[in-house]
């Protein structure tokens, strides 16, 4: 195991606000490994949900059980959520794991738990971590922090024309955009802004444009002495 000083990038911010995609192309680009902290709570409200029990039974203890049928392989360019063994990439970020998983992540014994997982991947890699807390509960000595932002219709928009793959109507677009504030509301004590973290707000920027800046500032800091 090495022991030289890792660099981490912590990208925070609410649902859709682009985070991993962002943290993905920026690890890219960098030849970091990306780590999604929000595939761990998702892996386990999977595990979870694949045991049968209903979700109002599910018990700290249960849950932090469950985490052994989980875990975190590193690919080339990032890290895969395993769940038994295997991905379930489409399973993790289906609507009945969205349903649940704030009410998993909501457990302080999960929130451990997932923070051990994410330090253990960054003890051997350089990383782009994203989530909610990664740059104050996680790594608050992070070398960069950004915080992203969006609109919510912006961010409801953005998620709908991923997801259908054509121009969503203003209606649809309503509806997520309902779904993404309860979202918020859900999340809102889990998700915090570093005090030394840069505000990106997204919503006027392309998603090329949002990386470039964050690119920019990972190379300003890198050259700043004393910062590994
Ligand atoms: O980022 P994503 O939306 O996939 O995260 C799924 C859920 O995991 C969030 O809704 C939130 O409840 C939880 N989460 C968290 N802290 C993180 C990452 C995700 O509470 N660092």
């Amino acid at each position: 195991m090495s022991t030289l000083p890792r660099t981490v990038i912590a990208i925070d911010g609410p649902a859709a606000s682009g985070k991993s995609s962002t943290s993905q192309w920026v690890a890219e680009r960098l030849g970091f490994l990306h780590v999604d902290s929000g595939s761990l709570y998702r892996a386990l409200t999977a595990a979870l949900l694949r045991t049968g029990r209903p979700p109002d039974r599910w018990t700290s203890g249960s849950m932090v059980a469950e985490g052994a049928r989980i875990a975190l392989r590193p690919e080339q360019t990032s890290f895969t959520a395993l769940v038994d063994g295997r991905p379930a990439e489409e399973e993790i970020r289906g609507s009945a794991v969205t349903e649940h998983v704030s009410q998993v992540a909501r457990v302080p014994e999960v929130r451990a738990w997932v923070n051990a997982r994410v330090r253990e991947a960054a003890v051997e890699h350089d990383v782009v971590v994203d989530g909610r807390d990664m740059g104050t509960a996680v790594f608050p000595d992070a070398s960069l922090k950004i915080f992203l932002v969006a609109d919510p219709w912006e961010r409801a928009r953005r998620r709908l024309t991923q997801r259908l793959g054509r121009r969503p109507t203003d209606d649809e677009i309503a509806g997520e955009t309902d779904l993404i504030v309860q979202r918020d509301a859900k999340d809102a004590t889990q998700t915090v802004q570093a005090k030394d973290a840069v505000l990106l707000d997204t919503t006027y920027l392309t998603q090329a444009e949002q990386v470039e800046r964050i690119v920019a500032l990972a190379r300003a800091v890198s050259h700043r002495p004393g910062v590994t």
